[in-house]
């Protein structure tokens, strides 16, 4: 059994999904168990790729009744974070590195309705989440440099995340954790041993194969670690 008494969900990342077929696609992983839609907002900036805005999220919303989880790579998300919430968004996570205000940018997600979480690159360790555990719900642990899918597996993010559930074990806190990037089924059984409370997978999912399938398969893989 895992440490946490919570199952950990899987949240398939539509960017790798057919943007054609998206309803087909976010249907399937819907009806094969997925737990929320995770969505990837792409600057330009913050991130060297441009992907989706608003009303892609408010399409989404219309498809299915999953919890719709924002992971917003951009520079000053206090810009957008009414109109993301207004789209359908139910998390918002932001960037440690993009943002000044943090405790500003988390409060107002709160304060919109949605639930705030707080996202870190590989290289920044974990201390800088310290003072903002506290207002968040969900810390996002990246675990590739954000930009684009179907990247590598950074291994060293599996020891932040043992760090990181030593320090809210301590604390007494319940911000749950979310691994983001390279998860498949190579390594998701590891990832629940090690505590995570989500996981996000894009490619293993969509990049080859029938969506659905891919969802179950991980959750079994998912399922079984848990035992
Ligand atoms: C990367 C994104 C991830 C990505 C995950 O910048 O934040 O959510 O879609 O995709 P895979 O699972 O393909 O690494
Ligand atoms: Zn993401």
């Amino acid at each position: 059994m895992s440490s946490t008494s919570e199952r950990t969900h899987l949240c398939p990342s539509i960017l790798s999904a057919d943007f054609a077929h998206l309803e087909e696609e976010v249907r399937a992983v819907e009806r094969a168990g997925a737990h929320a839609i995770h969505l990837d907002v792409m600057d330009g900036h913050f991130v060297p790729n441009l992907t989706i805005g608003p009303a892609v999220v408010k399409a989404v919303d219309q498809i299915t009744t999953l919890p719709l989880d924002v992971h917003l790579m951009v520079q000053e998300p206090d810009r957008y974070l009414e109109a993301f919430r207004r789209s359908g968004a139910d998390c918002i996570s932001v960037h440690v590195e993009a943002v000044t205000h943090l405790h500003r940018t988390v409060s107002r997600v709160r304060e919109l309705g949605a639930s705030p979480g707080v996202a870190v690159n590989p290289a920044t360790p974990i201390g800088a989440l310290a003072d903002i555990l506290e207002y968040v719900d969900f810390a996002l642990l990246m675990s590739v440099n954000p930009g684009f899918g179907g990247q590598a597996f950074i291994p060293s993010v599996v020891g932040k995340l043992a760090s990181l559930k030593d320090v809210l074990s301590q604390r007494k806190m319940r911000v749950r954790i979310e691994v983001d990037g390279g998860v498949g089924l190579e390594n998701a059984a590891n990832l629940v041993r090690a505590g995570a409370n989500i996981l996000v997978a894009g490619n293993a999912i969509f990049g080859k194969g029938d969506p659905g399938a891919n969802v179950e398969e991980l959750l079994r893989t998912m399922r079984e670690a848990e035992r």
